[in-house]
C-alpha cells in the first residue's frame, strides 16, 4: 500500500514530529506545532538551508526581519489589490477549495463529481491592528511572504554589508495565508516559514553569469506549460524555449534544485513546472516550480521567480525614497533586477519525512531513512542492561562527551531489540551499545541504522569515527 499524507500525519504525531495546534480545544485547521524531533529536524533543515545558500557564498548575507511591518509595504508590493484567491464549494457534499479563474469553470468536486460554484474573492492575507486604542490604531497585515522586507531594507544592507551588484539577501521566517482550505497536513497552512533568497542583478547583466558555462548541459526533468507529460531539459534549452529569460535564473534555479539533492531527495521524485502566462503571480516576468511527486501526484514545494524590477519600481513609487544602487564600476544607479528562490521549510519538512520513510516488514519496524546531517538525534547510546552500575556509569560518560558536539538520546529502558527499533522509526542515523566487554576492553559497539551492522570501536577512536561516520560524504 503506498503512503498516504495520513499516514505520514499519524506517524509525526506518535513520534513526536508535528500535533495539530490546540487539539485540546479541538484544534484550528491550517496551524501546527512541532514536538521534540519535529523542531530538531525542522531546525536541521533550516541550518542546513542557511549554511547551503548563505554561508558558502561571500557576495549572500541573511537578515532576520520582522513579520509585521507598515502597510504600505503590501500596497507597494500588489498584495493589497492581488493576492486574491477564489473560494469555490461543491454545493452536493459541502467541499471547499479554492482555484483560479479557468479551473472554475471545468474543476469538478473531488468527493462527488459536482460542478463547482463560486463563493466570492478573498484576500488571503490575516490582518491585525497596531496601537493600543481601537480608534487610533492602524490596520496592518502579517506578511504572507519574506520576500519585501528584504526588499524594503535593500539599501542599508548594501551599505552595511559593503555588497556590489550582483549580489543575494536571504532569510528564513514566518509567513502567514489565510488559506481558503488548508489541508494535507503541513502542505497548505495558514502559518508556515519560508525560506528565500533574492538575488539582485544589474538588468544589464542579466546574462554574465560566471557559473552558468558549467552548469548549461544540466538536464532536469520539466513539465513544459501546456504539455502534460515531463521532458529532460538541459539549463540551456530552457533558455532557448524561453521558459526562463536569463542566465542568473538559470544559475539560482540549478542551484535550488541542486540543494534539494543534497538533503537526499530521490531525483526521480523531483521535476520542475513551468508556470503559464495567465498564472503568473503579479510581480513575475518568469516563475518555474520545483515540484514532488507526492503519493498523491504531483506538488509545488519550491517557486523560482524573475521578479524583474517591480517589486524595487513599486518601492519608489510608493515611498518616494530612491531605491537604486550606486555602482562604483560604472558610475551609474542602477535599479537592481530580481532572482528570487523561494523555498517552503514546511513542505521541504514534509518531502524529507516520505523520501525517509521505509516500512521495513523484515525488521518489523519503520526505518527512517534521513540524511545524518538532518537527523534530529544523531546517536543514541544505549547499555546493554540497566541494572549494572558500571556499565550505565560507562555509557553515561560517552553521552557527556558526545552530546558536546551532537544532539545525542540515551535509552535503558526495555529490551535492546526495542531500543533499536525505536531509534529507527525515529532516523537515528547510529546507536552505541555498551556491554560487558565494554568494560574490559575499553570500546563500544557502533550499528548502522541502514544496514544493521554493528562495529567495535575502541573508546579513544570514538570521536574520531563517529564524526567520519556522519559527515563521510
Ligand atoms: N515570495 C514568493 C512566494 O511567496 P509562493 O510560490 O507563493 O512564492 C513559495 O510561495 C513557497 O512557500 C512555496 O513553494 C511553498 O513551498 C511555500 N508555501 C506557499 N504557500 C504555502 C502554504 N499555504 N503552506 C505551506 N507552504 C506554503
Amino acid at each position: 500500500m503506498p503512503l498516504t499524507i495520513e499516514d505520514i500525519t499519524i506517524f509525526c504525531k506518535k513520534k513526536g514530529f508535528v500535533y495539530q495546534d490546540s487539539e485540546i480545544y479541538g484544534s484550528l485547521a491550517g496551524f501546527w506545532d512541532f514536538g521534540p524531533l519535529g523542531i530538531e529536524l525542522k531546525n536541521n533543515i533550516k541550518n542546513n538551508w542557511w549554511k547551503y545558500f548563505i554561508h558558502n557564498n561571500e557576495e549572500i548575507v541573511g537578515i532576520d526581519g520582522s513579520i509585521i511591518t507598515h502597510p504600505r509595504i503590501w500596497e507597494a508590493s500588489g498584495h493589497t489589490r492581488s493576492f486574491i484567491d477564489i473560494a469555490a464549494k461543491c454545493p452536493k457534499c459541502g467541499y471547499k477549495t479554492k482555484l483560479d479563474k479557468d479551473e472554475l469553470k471545468k474543476a469538478k468536486c473531488p468527493k462527488c463529481g459536482s460542478a463547482y460554484k463560486e463563493q466570492g474573492k478573498f484576500n488571503i492575507m490575516f490582518t491585525t491592528n497596531v496601537g493600543p486604542v481601537e480608534q487610533e490604531s492602524i490596520k496592518a497585515y502579517l506578511r504572507p511572504e519574506t520576500a519585501q522586507v528584504i526588499f524594503a531594507d535593500l539599501k542599508l544592507v548594501q551599505e552595511n554589508a559593503r555588497l556590489k551588484l550582483p549580489f543575494g539577501i536571504g532569510q528564513i521566517g514566518k509567513v502567514f495565508r489565510n488559506e481558503i482550505s488548508p489541508r494535507d497536513f503541513l502542505y497548505r497552512s495558514r502559518e508556515f516559514e519560508q525560506m528565500e533568497l533574492q538575488y539582485f542583478i544589474d538588468p544589464k547583466k542579466a546574462d554574465d553569469c560566471p557559473h552558468y558555462e558549467k552548469i548549461k548541459n544540466y538536464k532536469i526533468k520539466v513539465l513544459v506549460a501546456g504539455t502534460k507529460k515531463e521532458t529532460p531539459l538541459s539549463l540551456a534549452q530552457l533558455l532557448k524555449k524561453k521558459i526562463i529569460k536569463n542566465k542568473w535564473h538559470a544559475y539560482w534555479l540549478y542551484n535550488s534544485y541542486q540543494w534539494f539533492l543534497h538533503l537526499g531527495i530521490n531525483k526521480n521524485d523531483l521535476r520542475l513546472r513551468e508556470h503559464r502566462k495567465d498564472e503568473l503571480s503579479h510581480y513575475a516576468k518568469a516563475a518555474i516550480d520545483i515540484e514532488y511527486n507526492f503519493p498523491a501526484g504531483w506538488k509545488e514545494i519550491f517557486g523560482s521567480h524573475d521578479r524583474g524590477q517591480f517589486d524595487l519600481t513599486e518601492h519608489e513609487k510608493h515611498s518616494k525614497k530612491d531605491m537604486k544602487l550606486y555602482d562604483e564600476e560604472t558610475k551609474q544607479k542602477i535599479l537592481p533586477q530580481v532572482i528570487e528562490s523561494s523555498f517552503g521549510v514546511d513542505r521541504t519538512f514534509l518531502i524529507v519525512l516520505f523520501n525517509a520513510y521505509q516500512d521495513d516488514k523484515k525488521r518489523g519496524n519503520i526505518v527512517l531513512n534521513l540524511n545524518p546531517g538532518l537527523a534530529p538525534v544523531k546517536i543514541a547510546v544505549l547499555p546493554l542492561v540497566s541494572n549494572k552500575p558500571q556499565i550505565i556509569k560507562f555509557a553515561k560518560k560517552v553521552l557527556d562527551d558526545l552530546k558536546k558536539h551532537y544532539n545525542c538520546a540515551y535509552d535503558q529502558s526495555g529490551s535492546i531489540g526495542r531500543r533499536y527499533a525505536r531509534n529507527d522509526e525515529i532516523g537515528t542515523p547510529f546507536c552505541i551499545t555498551i556491554d560487558f566487554d565494554s568494560l574490559k576492553k575499553k570500546d563500544v559497539t557502533i550499528r548502522d541504522r541502514n544496514t544493521t551492522k554493528q562495529i567495535r570501536v575502541k573508546i579513544k577512536d570514538l570521536p574520531a569515527t563517529i564524526y567520519k561516520l556522519l559527515y563521510k560524504k
